[in-house]
């Protein structure tokens, strides 16, 4: 498999061997611990012995029912589960079995809702510069990283408003100034495209790996919501890295008054890494709007698989009953804290931001002046090199070629202790203290 990326048979990383709760081992019998959750998906821990019950006995009687077959009842109870901890207005779930998937889901039942409404002429969908919203085609490029120009040949062009940044603000503005001028690109740019073409409006309300754990200023969300009001575009929050639980709330949208959006999804942390399982929520009177015009119909193989829902709704479940979700607001403020600490003693660590596990530390060259290092150099390959011979697993990737910055997500899963924090910080600051001093001798 590594061939795929690294050109040569034997040359990634160790062989897995089991895991359990914020821990993995691999062959060797050497012990990591989970920093990010996989790629922030293993929200409630590995092992967790009711999924594996719930695994087991929903294998034991059937694996595999095609919806317009059967109706499965886990799938009916997950998306009314979902319905209550999402709240009036994200009243039913359509699934399926990965991010991308619900992305492209989400906007092909957002073009029926444009149908049914009579609006025929909206298709057109505005994204953020940087985002990233998955890696099928239609994803790609919405998610504007150049990166990806050599899969999207043929495609339409993407159409990109700048995301609000919190930690390197345009001079002279405040973060609240600097994130109301990006909302305000929206109305432009609806009112450049013909708002009567534009469909939607998608973002991540917390960034995940393409802007590390960014969020803006409240006025910012309420201030698209507007926008979109406005102009009856859908405001959809891509929420596979930030739902679930992972910030502190069941959606991240729920921090901020008047945010919230007209679709919601959700992935990783839905699944908990235990199952392929994602999801869109959606109004009821949106699915009921469309089932009137003939419904949706444009489903895969594994939408709403029995398995699947029944292991999504055990982690769910899970998340629920051990109230993981205040867990992840509370160990998420001792994290920053004990990150914040760590930047006190640092030269290098520029910003500790994030919301509940939901979190990172920026890297710059110099912290007074807030220095990107040099783009040549792979920054966040180093550190997590660094951090996996100390047993810290950190997954990261560098997107938009690094030009916006580089940072560590910093998300263990949300069953962390304040002892596994100490853990995670006291090896991620001996391994940033190496950097830096590699850094210092390398001139
Ligand atoms: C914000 C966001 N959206 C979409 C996706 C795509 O999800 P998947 O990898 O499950 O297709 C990801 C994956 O990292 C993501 O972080």
């Amino acid at each position: 498999m590594q061939r795929f990326w690294t050109g040569a048979e034997g040359a990634g990383p160790p062989v897995i061997d089991r895991a359990h709760g914020v821990h993995i081992w691999d062959k060797s019998g050497k012990r990591y611990i989970d920093v990010t959750s996989g790629p922030i998906a293993v929200n409630i821990g590995h092992g967790n012995e009711r999924v594996l019950e719930a695994m087991r006995e929903q294998a034991g009687r059937v694996c595999f029912a095609y919806p317009s077959n059967f109706e499965s009842p886990d799938s009916t109870r997950l998306s009314e589960l979902l319905a209550g901890l999402a709240g009036p207005g994200l009243d039913c779930a359509f699934f399926v079995s990965g991010g991308s998937e619900a992305v492209e889901k989400c906007l092909q039942f957002a073009r029926r809702v444009a149908l049914a409404r009579g609006q025929p002429g909206r298709y057109k969908v505005i994204s953020r510069n940087p985002s990233y919203h998955g890696s099928t085609r239609t994803t790609m490029s919405l998610s504007a990283d150049p990166a990806y120009a050599p899969y999207l040949l043929g495609c339409p062009p993407g159409i990109h408003i700048d995301a609000p940044w919190s930690y390197r603000l345009p001079q002279g503005l405040s973060a609240a100034e600097h994130a109301s001028e990006c909302a305000q690109q929206l109305r432009t740019r609806i009112v450049a495209e013909g708002p009567e073409t534009v469909l939607a409006f998608i973002l991540e309300p917390v960034m995940g790996f393409c802007g590390g754990a960014t969020h803006a200023p409240e006025s910012y969300y309420r201030e698209v919501r507007e926008i979109c009001d406005e102009f009856g575009v859908l405001l959809i929050h891509d929420e596979i890295v930030s739902g679930a639980g992972r910030s502190g709330t069941f959606l991240a949208a729920d921090h901020w008054d008047g945010a919230r959006p007209d679709l919601a999804i959700l992935a990783k942390g839905l699944g908990g890494g235990y199952v392929p399982l994602a999801a869109f929520l959606a109004p009821a009177a949106l699915v009921d709007a469309v089932a009137g015009e003939g419904g949706f119909h444009v489903g895969h193989t594994h939408k709403a698989h029995p398995l699947a829902c029944a292991v999504g709704l055990a982690v769910l479940s899970e998340t629920i009953e051990h109230k993981l979700i205040e867990r992840a607001r509370d160990t998420g403020a001792y994290l920053r804290a004990q990150l914040m600490h760590l930047q006190g003693n640092s030269t290098i660590i520029g910003d500790v931001r994030g919301l509940g596990m939901l979190n990172a530390v920026e890297i710059v060259a110099d912290r007074d002046s807030k220095r990107l290092l040099p783009r040549s150099m792979d920054v966040v390959g180093r550190v997590q090199a660094l951090a996996r011979a100390a047993g810290l697993l950190i997954y990261g990737r560098r997107t938009h070629a690094g030009r916006f910055g580089d940072w560590i997500m910093v998300a263990p899963p949300l069953i962390a202790t304040r002892a596994d924090i100490d853990e995670i910080v006291s090896g991620l600051g001996k391994c940033l203290a190496t950097f830096e001093r590699e850094l210092a001798t390398s001139g």
